[in-house]
């Protein structure tokens, strides 16, 4: 059996600089010095440190499997430190989502969010990685859904023979905590019909249908439900594998080339219009967003990201582009229509799905004084 190689994008937001705006250099600096001595160790081959707005985000690529309980430990243990650093400077909402405190081997259902993906590596196997701030656990439902499901979005599942088969979806349901997989083709109104319900429904893994090829693991954690109230939003990663038969890298941005609606934005109670940017520009301001997304793209080689001379990842920032300006104007534009309404719907998400925040507490309040007609 041929080595497996796994890609793991583990996150959290430990405590952020003014406010829930960005997860700054000191925090990032950390973690990036505990995955260089954790890979001078063995434990991983390869990592990368970048932020979500107020999110830090852990790339480690290794040969361990998903669900490893060393390569989560060492995430957990980065995030403690950090979010104690964080307390240290007072920055705020230090250590915000790690929410339990027993650690017992892997990070789901504790407070961070985890995308992860074994494979045997192919001759060269692309990846893409998106990672969101002030967006639901189901920010990635759509994009998904176009990019592997949608034939106008991605001409390979019509051109390419390799693709005519389709793909599987692995669906999970929230509310009942139970997975459904789905095959398109054939299943695609029933897809449609459970994914298009974003708040209850999350796309959570995809495989190429003829022969189960992973190709597609989605961060599903939901804050609310782990703390029983609102503690913050999910701000979910995606891992993204491409091209040779899988839809091109091309095919998995452009559906990034307009702007769509996540819940999310300020107070996780909004509304809000997806934002792509660059690294640079992962941050968040009006209205505490507009949610934004970033996305970095790489090689996988050898078990590990494919180095330049300096022995230097060769990350690809894949959403610096003038070419996503337009779905970045778009995002500015929805984001003033929406707030325009204020607190009205649409603008702010309907009760159901604000029932972890402070309204039931509103409505409480009031109860007494409500007379019967
Ligand atoms: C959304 C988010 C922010 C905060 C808001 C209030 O995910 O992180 O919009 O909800 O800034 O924050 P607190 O309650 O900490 O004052
Ligand atoms: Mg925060
Ligand atoms: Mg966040």
């Amino acid at each position: 059996m041929p080595t497996k190689t796994t890609v793991s994008v583990i996150k959290c937001d430990v405590g952020s600089l003014v406010g829930h705006h960005i997860a700054p250099k000191v925090l990032l600096n950390l973690a990036e010095k505990r995955l260089a001595e954790a890979q001078g160790k063995g434990l991983i081959n390869s990592h990368y440190v970048f932020n979500a707005g107020d999110d830090l985000e852990l790339l480690m690529v290794h040969q361990r499997g998903e669900e490893n309980p060393q390569i989560h430990k060492l995430a957990w243990g980065i995030f403690l430190e950090a979010s104690e650093k964080a307390k240290k400077l007072k920055l705020y909402g230090a250590g915000q989502d790690l929410l339990k405190t027993a650690f017992s081997g892997n990070v789901r259902g504790m407070g961070p969010g985890c995308a992860e993906m074994e494979f045997e590596e192919r001759a060269a196997d692309p990846i893409v990685i998106f990672a969101a701030d002030k967006a639901s656990a189901s920010a990635f439902n759509f994009p998904l859904y176009r990019i592997f499901a949608d034939p106008s979005n991605t001409a390979g599942l019509v051109i390419d023979p390799e693709m005519a088969g389709g793909f599987k979806f692995e669906v999970l349901d929230a509310k009942q905590n139970m997975t459904v997989v789905l095959k398109c083709p054939e299943e695609l109104y029933e897809l449609v019909a459970l994914i298009g319900t974003t708040e209850r429904y999350t796309l959570s893994r995809v495989w190429r249908a003829k022969d189960d090829l992973i190709c597609g693991a989605t961060s599903t954690s939901r804050l609310s439900l782990i703390a029983g109230k609102y503690v913050g939003k999910d701000d979910p990663v995606s891992i993204v594998r491409s091209q040779h038969g899988l839809p091109a890298v091309g095919e998995i941005l452009v559906p990034f080339m307009h702007s769509y609606f996540v819940e999310g934005w300020m107070r996780g109670s909004h509304w809000g219009p997806i934002m792509p940017v660059g690294l640079k520009d992962s941050q968040c301001t009006v209205f505490d967003g507009p949610p934004r997304m970033v996305s970095i793209g790489f090689q996988i080689c050898d078990g590990a990201i494919a180095c330049d001379d300096e022995g230097k990842p060769m990350i690809a920032d894949l959403f610096n582009d003038p070419a996503f300006e337009m779905a970045r104007k778009e995002a500015m534009e929805y984001a003033a229509a929406l707030r325009r309404m204020g607190e009205f719907e649409p603008a702010r998400l309907p009760a159901e799905a604000l029932e972890y925040t402070t309204l039931p507490q509103v409505v409480e309040k009031l109860k007494g004084r409500f007379k019967k007609i």
